[in-house]
């Protein structure tokens, strides 16, 4: 059978998910909505947003549509599966990639997360939440914490509602703030916890909703500049396999963290298809969970997608049926590292419509557009991360080798990236 697919999304997550899924001897027709011009290389273009269910649905009728593939955490955050699912116009079957908004609480809420990883004794830092009523308790518990202080608003906030510091006044503005409604009504609850101290990663796996099949783990650069100085960012590189991973490191994250989440999910009675990302600290060799997030990660997305050999297509169509029990994922033994090319002033303020040139000279890069636009047919920046140059080399010093020896021929007015993406994991000790 083949695949008419529908991916929602804009992207270099998207990207990279479409150039996966375009390989796929199972695709039948492709579109995306809305893509971009990287993406809709690959796939018909549908104008519009992800937010407007209605159009998703009237696509997917009209389209032809077997498989929905969500890119984005909003719409299941929203219920876009059990909207589609539920619909009386639908004329046939819809694989739906992506869980209900049950499901869609782990991140959705984080509260409900810890209240789910405390239910299923998955480990991840103490916590404590609390509402707009109960400000004076929040600040109470807050003194009573040691710095660095971590004050979370318990919904969505593009990536921009978890508040670090070392300093306790610092932490009491932002709980204020965040009960002021700097956030919203994903600010209605908070989120205090005690601060992890380890280095991140990120695995990821694609469930059925009983079993799983685990995707190669990766790591993420957050802040804008080298060695991790600056403000934070959406992703300025990633790699993938990262060092400290080991079996060892591995066998702890399934057993403790993984199979207790599809249990538990199971358990609760959450039907649970899709992705699963898990955030998480190595602490002193321990794996604990700081977020989940119920989508694939972007960087890492760009440094997963060509480290898996199987067919992803196969496996997401099994995975949105309920049963994986057939599939297995090849993961291959390269090493990918990916760097992000940033506009000028980005996480700040930043410069749109400066056309890209060079893109010609990138391979043997895979070059997957972020913020891009057409404009009178060239391709201009239309976004802060403009571009994901990734490479896939025998080791992670060749793939960044590659990255770096062919960034600067792809250019555009104000362009900026970091110099060091997996450096440090280059330099892990003890690596082999
Ligand atoms: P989140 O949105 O929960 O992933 O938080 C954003 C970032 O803040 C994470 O990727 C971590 O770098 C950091 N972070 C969140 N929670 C903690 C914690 N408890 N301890 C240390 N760092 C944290
Ligand atoms: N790279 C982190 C995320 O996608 O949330």
């Amino acid at each position: 059978m083949k695949y008419n697919v529908l991916l929602l999304g804009s992207g270099g997550r998207e990207h990279a998910l479409a150039w996966k899924i375009a390989q796929s001897p199972l695709l039948g027709n492709f579109y995306a909505l809305p893509g971009n011009p990287g993406i809709n290389s690959l796939a018909t273009g549908i104008p519009g947003s992800v937010g407007d269910f209605d159009l998703i649905l009237n696509t997917v009728v009209e389209k032809d549509i077997d498989m929905v593939v969500c890119g984005p955490e909003d719409p299941l955050v929203g219920g876009l599966r059990d909207f589609l699912l539920s619909s009386p116009g639908l004329k046939k079957e819809l694989l739906f990639v992506g869980p209900g908004r049950d499901g869609a609480e782990l991140e959705g809420s984080k509260d409900f997360a810890k209240e789910f990883m405390s239910r299923h004794g998955i480990p991840t830092a103490a916590y404590r939440t609390f509402s707009a009523g109960q400000k004076d308790e929040a600040m109470d518990f807050l003194r009573g914490l040691r710095p660095p202080y971590v004050v979370k608003a318990d919904g969505l906030a593009a990536g921009k509602g978890v508040i670090i510091s070392p300093d306790l006044k610092e932490a009491e503005a932002a709980l204020d703030s965040i009960f002021g409604g700097r956030f919203g009504s994903a600010g209605a609850k908070v989120v205090i916890e005690e601060y992890l101290d380890g280095v991140e990663v990120s695995y990821f796996v694609l469930t059925d909703g009983h079993g799983w099949l685990m995707l190669p783990e990766a790591k993420d650069y957050k802040r804008i500049g080298d060695g991790d100085k600056g403000p934070n960012t959406g992703g300025m590189g990633s790699v993938s396999p990262v060092p400290f991973c080991d079996a060892d490191f591995t066998s702890k994250v399934v057993d403790r963290i993984i199979a207790p989440t599809v249990r538990g999910l199971e358990s609760e009675g959450m039907d649970y298809r899709g992705f699963i990302f898990f955030g998480l600290m190595n602490c002193g060799g321990d794996p604990y969970v700081i977020e989940y997030n119920v989508r694939m990660g972007d960087p890492e997305t760009e440094s997963v997608m060509p480290r898996i050999g199987s067919d992803l297509l196969a496996h997401m169509a099994a995975a949105a049926r309920g049963d994986l029990s057939s599939q297995r994922l090849e993961i291959l033994p390269q090493s990918a590292v990916t760097c992000i090319m940033v506009s000028g002033g980005y996480p700040d303020k930043y410069g749109k419509g400066y056309p890209v040139s060079g893109l010609e000279k990138a391979a043997p890069l895979t070059v997957f557009n972020a913020g891009t636009a057409l404009k009178d047919g060239r391709l201009v920046t239309s976004g802060g991360r403009v571009l994901a140059l990734t490479a896939l080399g025998g080791s992670l010093e060749e793939a960044r080798e590659e990255v770096y020896s062919r960034i600067d021929g792809i250019t555009f007015e104000g362009a900026f990236h970091r110099s060091d993406i997996a450096l440090d994991m280059i330099n892990w000790p003890g690596r082999k």
